[in-house]
């Protein structure tokens, strides 16, 4: 067996970086609690320079994650390194991860720099981060579409300067599965100082070619993998996590290498981040899709009920996702609650839990008996939930089929209610007018608006998820409740929160 493959894992800055990923920092410090317990080797935390609350939240997750290592982004100037080391210098394995471009097009048209230019910056800034942390990265950017006889010479600077982890990215999602073997093989053979450096690879999703070019760049030898989870990040994504833990898992055969992932915590891990982007798993999304373990045809099902490895790979349990989810219900007790929360991959305060406790209770009021579908979906909400500045307090509305609706809303800002009426084309669209006639916020935009039943049955929690864009981001709220005019109203007033607490924060500069 070759040693074991690094997961590098880079949701919550490649992935976060996607439109309509964005998340705060409560979402991201229990997206780095989930992999920390997923073993993921490094989280990159965020890219410091970007924003006062990038920064916040990368220094956040350095503090409290001990079993990984944390990453900050930093492009190849003093400024970028300097803010990148002050976020991560507390973490108990801090990497700083440094990049410039190296392809041909991108030098011309975006550096503006000469070959020899890049050279020089490479050497002064890898020499620069190193002298602050043990531990630098550093990756030349477009590499798949560099000349390789430049590689080499970056390359070799950057570890002669320092870096202890090259990367090679596949930054538009370009190559093919060939020919990112050909280019790991022909760096191991010709970059000096390489065999004592982690070689590293980060590929986009474009050719959607990213998992298997970055399983070619392992059997050429690469000792990391950069990934997302669910494979979010700029436009067609960057290669899924899952993906590449789960084959290196199940072709071990093939690849002789392993991971230290703990693969029963990929569906958990998987869930909270499509919850939180506000996304449903594609029903036939390699590993964790809904369909990824069912099998329809009679003929399959007769094969996998005979001897399951007729048609099954992996075992539904490899990734966490149980048969047995237990049901709770109003007779439920607290012990019971919070075991199951623990199961489930939180790890809550005394106090959240009999704060959630309190709410199970109220929906168990609601609704017959509460899935493991319902308790993610209270905790994740709770995590979403933002009520810095508008809170509901209570609305009306009125609907008819032939009349527009009237909405009469109620909020709570600065311990203050304040109410207004509005008309709309139905009871939802007279609710968001009224919150509307009653923020202050800055100009936004509705847009998308979903609803879905987190679990089966006509008493089931309706959970409302709404994009608002505001300036260059798009902003997820989530509300959820047994009364879907209720969710609605609750995931406007979550988007529009948090719309107005990165306002208060400083927007990520996306000119960088
Ligand atoms: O895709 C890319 O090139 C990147 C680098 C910053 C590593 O994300
Ligand atoms: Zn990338």
């Amino acid at each position: 067996m070759k040693p074991s493959i690094r997961i590098f894992d880079t949701t919550l800055r490649d992935g976060e970086q996607a439109p309509g990923c964005s998340m705060d920092l409560n979402e991201k410090l229990e997206v780095a609690r989930h992999l920390e317990r997923l073993k993921v080797d490094v989280i990159e935390a965020g890219f410091a320079i970007a924003s006062p609350g990038d920064f916040e939240s990368i220094s956040a997750i350095a503090r409290e994650i001990k079993d990984c290592t944390v990453a900050s982004l930093a492009r190849t100037t003093e400024k970028d390194i300097d803010a990148a080391y002050e976020a991560v210098r507390h973490a108990a394995s801090p990497l700083i991860h440094t990049f410039i471009s190296t392809s041909p097009v991108h030098m011309r048209y975006m550096m503006k720099m000469t070959p020899e230019q890049v050279l020089e910056r490479t050497a002064a800034m890898v020499a620069y981060a190193a002298k602050k942390c043990p531990d630098v990265e550093f990756s030349a950017q477009d590499a798949t579409r560099s000349d390789p006889e430049f590689l080499i010479q970056v390359f070799g600077t950057a570890i002669k300067n320092g870096a202890t982890i090259i990367n090679v990215p596949d930054t538009v999602g370009y190559t093919t599965p060939e020919e990112m073997s050909r280019l790991i093989s022909t760096l191991r053979e010709r970059v000096s100082g390489i065999d004592k450096t982690v070689i590293s690879v980060h590929c986009h999703d474009d050719l959607g070619m990213a998992v298997a070019n970055s399983l070619a760049a392992v059997t050429a030898g690469a000792t990391q993998v950069e990934c997302t989870v669910n494979g979010i990040g700029e436009r067609a994504g960057n290669a899924a996590l899952e993906e590449i833990v789960m084959a290196l898992n199940t072709r071990k055969d093939y690849f002789k290498a392993s991971s230290r992932v703990d693969t029963t915590q990929i569906y958990r891990t998987s869930k909270l981040v499509y919850s939180i982007i506000g996304v449903a798993a594609p029903p036939n999304k390699s590993i964790v899709g809904t369909g990824a373990f069912s099998h329809e045809s009679g003929i399959h099902q007769h094969g996998v009920l005979s001897e399951p490895t007729t048609y099954e790979i992996m075992t539904p349990e490899s990734i966490g996702l149980s048969e047995n989810k237990l049901v709770l219900g109003k007779h439920s007790g607290r012990h019971a609650f919070a075991d199951r929360i623990k199961t489930l991959g939180f790890s809550l305060s005394e106090e959240e839990i009999n704060e959630r406790f309190i709410e199970f209770k109220k929906l168990c009021d609601n609704m017959k008996s509460v899935s493991d579908d319902d308790i993610v979906a209270l905790i994740t909400n709770k995590i979403a939930a933002n009520d810095s500045h508008y809170k509901l307090n209570r609305f009306e509305v009125f609907t008819s089929n032939e009349a527009r609706g009237t909405c009469v809303m109620s909020l709570v800002y600065n311990d203050e209610i304040i109410e207004d009426v509005a008309l709309g084309h139905g009871p939802i669209d007279a609710a968001y007018n009224a919150i509307d006639k009653l923020v202050v916020a800055p100009h936004r935009t509705l847009e998308d608006y979903s609803i879905h039943s987190v679990s089966e049955g006509k008493d089931a929690l309706g959970e409302v998820v709404v994009k608002i864009k505001s300036g260059e981001t798009t902003y997820t709220g989530r509300g959820l409740s047994t009364n879907i005019i209720e969710s609605s109203v609750l995931a406007y007033i979550n988007g529009i929160n948090k719309i107005l607490k990165r306002g208060d924060m400083g927007a990520k500069a996306r000119d960088i």
